[in-house]
């Protein structure tokens, strides 16, 4: 049996944080789905193209599909057949929303589980929305970010 995880987010854009997940995620699941989320509240930095074609160059796995989705995550999963949602957390503070989330997710879907992952220690404190400030102002986040990733970032900002 292939067992279908699917990791969700906003992924504006993708950072180390997620390329780690994402690789910690195959010793558990044969196939993931990376899935980008298309209404995200926030007013997003990259178009919904960018964020998934940056998603693609940055990684290359046969065993990692990037898809976008719509509408309630838990729809999405049934159609890709996943049965885990993968999600990371980094600090307390991203307990709360991730535990009302998980929590609401089990209430529409009870047979899909949500698994957390903790990303690699150095890479705990790295989110897309401190990159794309660094990187609006100038900073390097040669560190933080794929290649790819980073000349989109200056091609964007123009910095
Ligand atoms: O990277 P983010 O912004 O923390 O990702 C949040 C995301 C996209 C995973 C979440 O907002 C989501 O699942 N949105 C889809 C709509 C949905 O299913 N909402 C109910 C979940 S409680």
């Amino acid at each position: 049996m292939t067992r279908v995880g699917v990791y969700p987010g906003s992924f504006d854009p993708i950072t180390k944080g997620h390329e780690d997940l994402i690789h910690r995620s195959l010793a558990f699941v044969d196939k993931l789905v990376v899935a980008v989320a298309v209404n995200v509240s926030k007013q997003p930095l990259f178009t919904l193209d960018e964020r998934v074609a940056l998603i693609e160059q940055t990684v290359r796995d046969k065993a990692i599909e990037v898809r976008s989705f719509d509408g309630l995550l838990v729809n999405f999963a049934r159609s890709v057949g996943a049965t885990v949602i993968v999600r990371g957390l980094r600090a307390v503070s991203d307990f709360e929303y991730e535990f009302q989330m998980a929590l609401m997710n089990r209430t529409l879907a009870p047979k899909l589980e949500t698994v957390f992952l903790v990303p690699a220690f150095d890479l705990t404190y790295l989110s897309s929305s401190l990159v794309r400030e660094v990187a609006r102002f100038g900073g390097d986040v040669s560190a933080l970010v794929h290649p790819a990733v980073q000349q989109a970032l200056h091609q964007k900002l123009g910095k």
